[in-house]
């Protein structure tokens, strides 16, 4: 089992360009003395929206950390008015990107065969997807959590068979997102441990080496104890990665446990 914990902060639609490096620059003073622990235990990453990815390239590469883009297009090139293509991302630098995000299911009306679509498009870059699962509040109180994430993950990995571990898979119910509400680490560790079990049968050993994030209302409060958890492997944060000294705060929570 290799799997190098993940924290990704997803800012959504906030942070102009100029904002974006500003927020490289306050992190990076404040993650540089644990720079060395961080190269070892715990990979970082941003995705800021697509018009600051050029702008913070650099400066994040400067602080070890990653970058990230929010969504990519299933087609290489074309009449995709509004959309980005992965030849894109990659010229930019970036090394993941989020797909299926609870968002763009349920507002922009992303469905499982699209997604798929996006990530068989990644198995021939470099770069790797962080595939977006999880249930409404509706499907958790019907019992349908398993049922709702397991055909997620299943439609992806029957279309993109080449994955292998360079895919992440991100859980995040839908009912924690933006709201306060964490899932317990408990029931968190339920659901991945549900995912790593499809993740073997699929592909074998190297399911094990897939890494699993937990996503909704991830704070510095509650990092250490989702982390700790035998299947949870790094977090996808929105609202508490925006302001860099809350991220940073979470980071180093993070790094005590990774
Ligand atoms: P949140 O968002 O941390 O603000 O709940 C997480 C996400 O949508 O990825």
């Amino acid at each position: 089992m290799n799997r190098l914990p993940l924290l990704c902060a997803n800012w959504k639609m906030n942070h102009t360009p100029r904002e974006a490096a500003a927020w490289a620059r306050a992190f990076g003073d404040r993650i540089a003395p644990y720079a060395a622990r961080f190269k070892e235990h715990l990979e970082l990453a941003v995705a800021p929206p697509s018009p600051a990815l050029d702008r913070l390239g650099e400066p994040l590469k400067e602080i070890g950390v990653h970058l990230a883009a929010q969504n990519v297009h299933a087609e290489a090139s074309g009449a995709f008015t509004g959309e980005v293509s992965a030849g894109m991302l990659e010229e930019l630098g970036c090394r993941y990107v989020l797909i299926g995000h609870s968002e763009r299911r349920q507002l922009f009306g992303e469905q499982d065969i699209e997604i798929a679509a996006k990530a068989r498009r990644l198995q021939s870059s470099t770069l790797r997807p962080i595939l977006c699962v999880g249930e409404t509040l509706q499907e958790r109180e019907r019992n349908a959590t398993l049922e709702v994430v397991e055909r997620q993950l299943r439609t992806v990995l029957e279309t993109a068979d080449g994955l292998g571990a360079t895919l992440v898979v991100a859980y995040e119910p839908v009912w924690a997102i933006g709201t306060g509400q964490t899932a317990s680490p408990e029931v968190a560790q339920d659901v991945h441990s549900a995912l790593r079990g499809l993740l073997i049968e699929r592909l074998g050993e190297v399911g094990r080496d897939v890494r699993i994030l937990y996503g909704g209302s991830v704070k510095p409060a509650n990092a250490g104890a989702l982390l700790s958890q035998a299947d949870i492997d790094g977090a996808l944060v929105g609202g508490a990665s925006l302001d860099p000294e809350s991220f940073a705060t979470l980071a180093l929570a993070s790094l005590e446990t990774s």
